[in-house]
């Protein structure tokens, strides 16, 4: 279990309060133009070295990502940092615990990731629904200019910065990073083909980079404690704190910061007062928000929870929105509502997602009431085959992903509502 002096987010519950006089007395904003000093390939070279992985659902190594932006930018053609606050995936709510209890740490973040990739500007593209939040983020923004953290000669660094907080209008496909940044610009937020990527070509053309709020609001205390103090807490390739959002079917839902890898059986216990019905009754657990395949109890009880323990397990640590399922629920129902979200979230622009989504989800509907074929179980399965990977971007795979990990692991309980329903349609589908 994390020890209290290693968490990052002090006021994730927000007892104290969000403003900078807290922030500051809690340790935000303290020294930052020395560690400004230190450098950007050295902020780069750190941020590497603690083994940050992106905490926006695929994992990808900060530092690294960081590294692929132009060393010479032009002021005709900027560098650009993008802040991801949209967390629109179903499960997901613990950005919106940073911004609206701990937003210095958001905006610190942004100044050094932006200074370390010699960006121009933050722009911090928070989802339409977050409107408290979104009042709060502003509100801190204009104290750290009013304080000149931020704006020209930025903590008289000699470097000009600026954080805009942009609102999104309530898609959830605008937190597709290259969607986001089609929406930033005014347009309608359709996800681009990539290459090029955005830090060759992306907003307004120019060399972007966007990250994860909790990938951000992190690298001022990685880099004030030193990257090896953040590469020692969780497992190899698995490093650091990470911040869990449990709901569903436990005592206590909460969002809370543990160190990466804990594993499952632990994180439960320890924060949620165990599994509502005790153990016996766990059923199933989405372990990384909607996108990501369900686990079945036997399977993920002693699992760690990080992106390698439970890509070992066909699934994915994706968000680290872990929904807990018990054994009252109806998992088809369950999964069945996921790909009408899915379908209603596809933004139509590829023929396998618009097509796809919507009839993924009528066969789940027809799976749920077993009005259907044994055979068209393997029929699904094959069409989700098709949606993935063959789209722009990857919803058509957080569409055809849940199904898949539900036909693993549930295919009984499908076939005995279709036998339940006397089977009536199997002689159809031969
Ligand atoms: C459909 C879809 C929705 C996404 N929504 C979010 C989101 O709400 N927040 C987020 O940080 N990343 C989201 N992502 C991932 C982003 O595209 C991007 O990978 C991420 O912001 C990168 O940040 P990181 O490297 O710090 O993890 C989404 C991706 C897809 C395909
Ligand atoms: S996969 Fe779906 S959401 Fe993504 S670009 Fe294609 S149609 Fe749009």
């Amino acid at each position: 279990m994390l020890a209290d002096k290693d968490r990052i987010f002090t006021n994730l519950y927000g007892f104290q309060p969000w403003n900078l006089d807290a922030a500051q007395a809690r340790g935000d904003w303290d020294g930052t133009a020395a560690l400004m000093a230190r450098g950007q390939d050295q902020i780069i070279e750190d941020v590497k070295a603690s083994g940050l992985r992106g905490r926006g659902g695929a994992g990808f190594p900060t530092g690294m990502k960081w590294s692929f932006m132009p060393k010479a930018p032009t002021p005709e053609r900027p560098n650009f940092l993008v802040v991801n606050a949209d967390e629109s995936e179903p499960g997901s709510c613990k950005d919106r615990e940073i911004i609206r209890h701990d937003p210095h740490k958001l905006i610190e973040g942004a100044l050094i990731a932006g200074f370390a990739m010699r960006a121009r500007a933050a722009y911090i593209y928070i989802r339409g629904e977050y409107i408290r939040e979104a009042e709060v983020l502003q509100a801190a923004v204009d104290e750290a200019y009013a304080a000149g953290l931020l704006g020209k000669n930025a903590l008289k660094s000699g470097y000009d910065y600026d954080v805009f907080v942009h609102r999104g209008a309530g898609a959830y496909i605008c937190g597709e990073e290259t969607a986001m940044l089609e929406s930033l610009e005014g347009k309608k937020g359709q996800p681009r083909l990539k290459p090029p990527f955005p830090a060759g070509a992306g907003l307004y053309g120019c060399p972007t980079t966007v990250n994860n709020v909790e990938s951000i609001a992190v690298v001022p205390t990685i880099l004030r404690r030193g990257p090896a103090w953040f590469a020692a807490i969780g497992n190899p390739k698995n490093e650091g704190t990470k911040l869990f959002q449990i709901s569903g079917h436990v005592e206590k839902p909460c969002v809370v910061e543990e160190a990466m890898g804990i594993p499952f059986r632990e994180l439960i216990e320890k924060h949620c007062g165990g599994i509502r019905g005790g153990w016996d009754n766990l059923l199933a657990v989405i372990p990384g928000g909607s996108s990501v395949p369900l686990v079945p109890a036997a399977e993920i009880m002693d699992a760690p929870m990080d992106f390698d323990g439970l890509k070992a397990l066909g699934s994915g640590l994706g968000t680290a929105a872990v929904i807990v399922m018990d054994k009252s629920t109806d998992i088809v129902k369950a999964i069945s509502r996921l790909s009408y979200f899915y379908k209603h979230e596809s933004c139509g622009q590829c023929t396998p997602c618009r097509e796809g989504t919507g009839w993924m989800w009528r066969v789940m509907e027809r799976l749920r009431t077993g009005d259907a074929a044994v055979g068209e179980i393997d029929m699904l399965y094959d069409l989700t085959k098709q949606v993935e990977g063959h789209t722009i971007c990857a919803l058509g795979d957080a569409a055809a992903w849940p199904i898949q990990g539900l036909i693993k692991h549930f295919r009984p309980e499908i076939e005995r509502r279709i036998a339940g329903n006397g089977g009536q349609y199997a002689e159809a589908a031969e």
